[in-house]
């Protein structure tokens, strides 16, 4: 194998970048971050040979979104993770312009990563390849090229292939732009990962009872869950509405049932699966213990990214906490990891109107609050939640012209658990039913305030530190 041109930059700049990015105090506590550089998707998550890997877009030389490669943690447990060799770098005449999205699986024992090369041309062109990469001995991956074409009849945007096992078969969801520049979500199939069959689209704008929605579906998931199967997609260029899909690009859910016979999906109507400022581009696995698990990116491209501030501090983005899924009335619940737990220190409570309640430390807080609304919850004047008898409302100034923004979740909220880790906060609504999750950077030490003469029952904890060992 030829030797790496890339990994002395890549060593050099996460030597020098790493120790500005661990002082940063808006480096996160106990969610998974870049050590230096851009972080963004999530990639390749799984559970292989007593232990879960999680791989991530991973721009190691700056905050901007270039030289994409595969960054690589593992862990026992969930909550403890550890570097492991860089997998994949954009280093082949096939992924040059950046080793995209993608996942990963055993393959009878092996681990093996499947991921978009993406290849950009000078006249704005360009094409993908779905490529392989299986794990060796010492720990890093080795490639084994392309094994699939862009497929005819869509443009070069086809990219994040996500695989699983049903029966004797591989399947993949692809995302997808057909010619019409449609958003579009293909089936293939599978007997060694090597040949694939196009099983046709799935989902997408202009498809299966869907209206216009978008010109590009990226980073499809596709997974039963009690009983139901549920497709998450991330569609580009859906129409903004008053409550919901505010964000540059947004991340939906379809429920339905996929037979694997005819190659059909039949589905409702597309749902919308966080309702914060940053959520995209998340993937699930199931766990040893059969739980299917979610982490997405805490962020979104094409907005506001590069005006945060840690691009000062020569790193940007962090992962959301690993949730789990469940199905609750044909809807996808999520809700933190039962693990998380053990990061709690002792419990705090307070029961009483929302204005009497004690401030409490935000830095890295766990609050479980019980109510009916009429009350605000102040974070560090930097994040405010309106809590209505009807619903929620969170806002912030945008980080470019200072306006107020507003995101909305609408229904009757009872139950509120809040994460905060130094510049996230992640609000899960009803158990799971919904989530808003957002970045904010505050001034530490930031307090969280509440306001208002709604009676809740508050309960929080600090949580201690779980960085990357
Ligand atoms: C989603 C995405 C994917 C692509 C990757 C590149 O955020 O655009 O479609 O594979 O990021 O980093």
């Amino acid at each position: 194998m030829a030797a790496s041109t890339l990994l002395p930059t890549v060593l050099t700049a996460v030597m020098r970048g790493q120790p500005r990015a661990l002082r940063d105090p808006h480096y996160p506590a106990c969610h998974l971050a870049p050590v230096t550089g851009l972080l963004n998707d999530p990639n390749g998550f799984i559970h292989h040979d007593g232990r879960y890997h999680l791989f991530y877009q991973w721009n190691p030389l700056g905050c901007q979104h270039q030289h994409k490669c595969w960054g690589h943690w593992s862990s026992a447990d969930l909550l403890h993770w550890q570097h492991e060799p860089l997998a994949l770098m954009p280093e082949e005449s096939y992924d040059r312009s950046g080793c995209y999205s993608g996942s990963a699986v055993d393959n009878q024992g092996v681990l093996t990563l499947i991921y978009t090369g993406n290849v950009k041309f000078d006249d704005g062109t360009r094409t993908a390849w779905q490529c392989l990469a299986v794990q060796n001995s010492e720990g890093g991956f080795d490639k084994l090229g392309p094994v699939m074409a862009l497929p005819e009849g869509y443009t070069g945007h086809v990219r994040d292939p996500k695989v699983w096992r049903h029966g004797e078969r591989w399947y993949m969801v692809l995302g997808a732009q057909d010619l019409q520049r449609r958003g579009k979500v293909l089936l293939w199939q599978s007997d060694d990962l090597h040949h694939w069959q196009c099983r046709g689209e799935i989902a997408g704008s202009e498809c299966g009872g869907l209206g216009e929605a978008g010109y590009m579906w990226e980073c499809p998931d596709l997974f039963a869950l009690d009983g139901t199967t549920f497709l998450i997609c991330c569609p580009q260029g859906i129409a903004r509405e008053p409550t919901r899909f505010r964000n540059a690009h947004s991340v939906g859910w379809l429920a339905g049932d996929l037979c694997y016979q005819t190659h059909r999906f039949t589905h409702g109507s597309l749902h919308e699966l966080d309702a914060g400022f940053e959520f995209y581009a998340p993937q699930t696995t199931l766990t040893a213990d059969g739980r299917r698990l979610l982490v997405g990116w805490m962020g979104v491209p094409d907005g506001e990214e590069m005006a945060q501030p840690t691009v000062a501090q020569g790193w940007i983005h962090q992962m959301t906490c690993l949730r789990e899924l469940r199905a609750q009335d044909g809807r996808l619940y999520q809700q933190p990891i039962a693990e998380l737990q053990t990061l709690r220190n002792d419990a705090r409570q307070f029961q009483g109107r929302a204005e009497n309640a004690p401030p409490m430390d935000a830095q890295q807080l766990e609050v479980m609050l019980e109510g009916a609304g009429g009350m605000a919850l102040n974070f560090a004047d930097t994040l405010l939640l309106t809590w209505e008898a009807d619903g929620l409302q969170l806002a912030r100034r945008s980080l470019l012209s200072g306006e107020w923004e507003y995101r909305t979740w609408q229904g009757a909220a009872r139950h509120l658990q809040i994460l905060c880790d130094r510049s996230s906060v992640e609000i899960f609504i009803n158990h799971g039913e919904g989530v808003m999750s957002s970045r904010y950077f505050p001034r530490h030490p930031a307090q969280l305030t509440l306001s208002g003469d709604g009676e809740v029952a508050v309960r929080y904890w600090s949580l201690r530190s779980c960085m990357v060992e």
